[in-house]
């Protein structure tokens, strides 16, 4: 492994790239990128990036992101495969359909899109939120408009709890966040009554109402930092997470909360990024995120939603 990680940095070198990954990856592919952030710091970190190629370690949507806001670099993603559930649950024909219909009733309402969307969805949307601005971006919309939240109806309901404002919701869910068990929460709660529970707001209501926060990844860290004291921290969120913490804030003890068939609540699509896969893109120059006409739409709703 030690050769392979060398020869990832040497190829790095040889092909100018950087590498950013998301808070998902592996231990060993957050430890060599150049960035590692949520959503938004990697959406933002790819606008920066100085060098002609990124390998993007992450799923296909945010690999698409970065291309959308600096089309210039050549974009890798280590295996194009790595897609995401929520973006599977909705199709961009059949939100065309949904929002036609919407109209022809009569409602007035803005598309508030997740991130977790390809970028035909996105193309439709007035607003592309991620777990770290949805809450301001929520706010941007007219009073008067109804709100269309998609595709994560466990995100759209916290949402609509901590704003106060009615959504419609797309009936979307993430694979990973949707099976914690929350009778085995109860359980590590019980056997450590001094935890602090913190959970992803794409998990559901009933994980969430048994959380003492509740935030994105980003958060996640910012709220851990502020415990001075050691403490316990049941985290409900995609396994990988914990290496992350435990290398910014060692001072703690984290106990990933279980899912319901899967003790670890690792992303299948994100663990489709592995070292080997990581040199090869750089050897070959692909899987490579090309430019696709939709890109032109979508960018304007994500640099609008994002950078400003
Ligand atoms: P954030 O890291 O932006 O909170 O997103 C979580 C996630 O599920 C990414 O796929
Ligand atoms: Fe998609 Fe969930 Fe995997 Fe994130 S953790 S990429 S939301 S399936």
């Amino acid at each position: 492994m030690i050769d392979l990680i060398d020869e990832i940095a040497a190829l790095k070198k040889e092909k100018n790239a950087t590498i950013l990954a998301h808070y998902y990856q592996e231990g060993d592919i957050q430890e060599l990128a150049d960035f590692t952030g949520d959503s938004l710091k990697l959406a933002r970190a790819a606008t920066k990036v100085e060098t002609p190629v990124i390998v993007f370690c992450g799923v296909h949507f945010m690999a698409e992101t970065a291309k959308m806001l600096n089309p210039a670099k050549k974009v890798l993603l280590p295996d194009l495969q790595a897609g995401c559930s929520l973006a599977e649950s909705c199709p961009a024909e059949k939100l065309r359909r949904f929002q036609v219909m919407l109209r022809e009733n009569g409602r007035r309402f803005q598309t508030v899109t997740y991130i977790n969307s390809t970028a035909a969805v996105k193309a439709l949307s007035d607003w592309v939120v991620t777990s770290g601005n949805a809450e301001e971006i929520i706010r941007r919309v007219p009073a008067d408009l109804e709100i269309l939240f998609v595709p994560d109806r466990h995100l759209g309901q916290y949402l609509q709890e901590v704003t106060g404002r009615k959504m419609i919701l797309w009936n979307g869910s993430c694979m990973v966040h949707e099976i914690f068990s929350v009778g085995d929460l109860l359980a590590q709660k019980k056997k450590m009554p001094g935890a602090i529970t913190i959970a992803h707001p794409e998990c559901p209501a009933n994980i969430r109402e048994h959380s003492d926060f509740v935030g994105g990844t980003e958060a996640m860290i910012r709220f851990v930092g502020e415990h001075q004291e050691p403490r316990d921290f049941l985290v409900a969120t995609e396994a990988n997470m914990m290496w992350q913490l435990e290398s910014k804030h060692p001072r703690h003890r984290y106990h990933p909360v279980p899912g319901i068939s899967c003790a670890c609540n690792k992303c299948p699509h994100m663990a489709r990024n592995t070292l080997e896969k990581v040199r090869d893109c750089l050897v070959l120059g692909k899987p490579e995120i090309t430019w696709q006409p939709e890109f032109d739409r979508a960018r304007e709703v994500v640099e609008r939603s994002l950078l400003k």
